[in-house]
């Protein structure tokens, strides 16, 4: 009944969204990660969904069940992976959301075999991962619209600002990490959605559900065709 009683603005809109953490091995039996739920880019996808656009959802491992309703749903687990799905459906997009927690670095010299406990001490050596947010940036169309998250523990509106040019974003969505009733692994959270000209729209705290859907009242009301 929901579905049906909810409006279908973004009807005939294609959208891409990110979610999850991305994991990066070590050796067969280790690797790492961020800490992401993959909630609020579940909650996007359902709620673009509802509202009528057709979904592409790359998502890391997460414990969430995939929306019925979504058009395509891609299974990824190292950043370059992701990146990849991205490059394959981004130029289709009309609005490409990274909600992903995609991890910064991964391991330089994966190791065949399970590394042994023989040292006190050893060195990981990790190399950068490709950011896939800013990429998109350099490539993206004038009518695409681009959203990126910032997850900060400090100095939010300010990084999260920095984010937005640095990776030439329309809107960037800033989340604080380190608050812990609206943390990781909460149902709650409460953003700030920060545009071009720097205006700051705060949504107070609620739901990842509810959020997704202040989220896309937003763009509909301030993005228009
Ligand atoms: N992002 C990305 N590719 C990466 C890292 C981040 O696409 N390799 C995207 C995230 O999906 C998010 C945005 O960039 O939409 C910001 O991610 P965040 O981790 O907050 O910022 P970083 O630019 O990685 O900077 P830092 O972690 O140092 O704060
Ligand atoms: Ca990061």
């Amino acid at each position: 009944l929901e579905y049906v009683l909810t409006k279908k603005d973004m009807k005939g809109k294609k959208v891409l969204i990110t979610a999850g953490p991305t994991v990066e091995p070590i050796d067969p039996v280790r690797n790492i990660t961020n800490r992401s739920s993959g909630r609020m880019g579940y909650e996007l996808a359902r709620a673009f969904s509802y509202r009528g656009a057709e979904v592409t959802l790359i998502s890391g491992p997460t414990n969430i069940n995939p929306p019925y309703i979504l058009k395509r749903f891609i299974n990824v687990n190292t950043a370059l992976e992701m990146k990849n799905e991205v490059m394959k459906y981004y130029k289709n997009s009309d609005i490409i959301v990274m909600s992903a927690a995609v991890s910064d670095y991964k391991v330089k010299n994966y190791s065949n075999k399970k590394i042994k406990k023989e040292n006190e001490n050893i060195i990981l050596e990790l190399d950068r991962n490709p950011d896939i947010l800013k990429e998109l940036g350099k490539i993206k169309k004038e009518n695409q619209i681009l959203i990126g998250f910032a997850a900060e523990t400090n100095n939010l509106l300010n990084y999260a600002k920095r984010k937005l040019v640095e990776k030439n974003c329309d809107l960037i969505i800033a989340n604080d990490v380190s608050k812990k009733e609206i943390g990781f692994d909460s149902n709650l959270n409460e953003i700030d959605i920060i545009n071009k000209m720097g205006d700051v729209t705060h949504v107070k705290k609620s739901s990842k559900r509810d959020i997704a859907f202040r989220i896309i009242d937003y763009i509909a009301n301030n993005y228009s065709g």
